[in-house]
C-alpha cells in the first residue's frame, strides 16, 4: 500500500516536471534571442531612407559609403535581409550598436529589407 503511494507520488512529481518543461520560458527563447525573428512588414523606402538618415549615417556615411563604420553600399551582396535585420537589432562588438530599444521590430526589417536590396 506504501509503495504504490510513493509510486503515485513520483508519477505526479514527473508530469508536473513534464508541465514545467513545457511552460517555462527554455531552450526556445534562448534561441529566438540569438537570432530575432523579423516581422513581416512591406517594405516602405521613403521611411527606410527617413530611418537611415536620422540613425545610421553618422557611422556609415550620408551615401552609405561608410565612415567609422563599414560601407553599405554594397551590403544587400554580402549579407542577407534577415542577417542585417539581426546586425541592427542586437549589434556588432566592433562599435554597431544595437537599436532594439530605439527603433521598433517593423522599422528595423522595414530598413534592413531596403538594404537587403543595395547590391
Ligand atoms: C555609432 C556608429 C554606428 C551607427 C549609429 C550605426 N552603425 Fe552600423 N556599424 C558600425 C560599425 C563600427 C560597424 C562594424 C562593426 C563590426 O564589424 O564589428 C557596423 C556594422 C554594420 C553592419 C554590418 C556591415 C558588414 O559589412 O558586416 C550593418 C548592416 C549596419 N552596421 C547597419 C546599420 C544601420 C542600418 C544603422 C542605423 C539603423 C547603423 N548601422 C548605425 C557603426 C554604426
Amino acid at each position: 500500500m506504501h509503495k504504490w503511494i510513493m509510486s503515485g507520488v513520483f508519477f505526479a512529481a514527473c508530469a508536473l516536471a513534464i508541465v514545467l518543461m513545457f511552460t517555462l520560458p527554455g531552450k526556445e527563447e534562448v534561441a529566438e534571442e540569438a537570432k530575432p525573428t523579423m516581422p513581416p512588414v512591406t517594405m516602405d523606402a521613403g521611411q527606410a531612407e527617413a530611418l537611415v538618415k536620422a540613425n545610421c549615417i553618422t557611422c556609415h556615411g550620408d551615401q552609405l559609403q561608410g565612415g567609422m563604420g563599414p560601407s553599405l553600399q554594397k551590403i544587400g551582396s554580402q549579407d542577407d535581409v534577415e542577417k542585417i535585420y539581426t546586425t541592427i537589432v542586437k549589434g556588432k562588438s566592433g562599435g554597431m550598436p544595437s537599436f532594439k530599444d530605439k527603433l521598433k521590430d517593423e522599422e528595423i526589417a522595414n530598413v534592413a529589407m531596403w538594404l537587403a536590396e543595395k547590391k
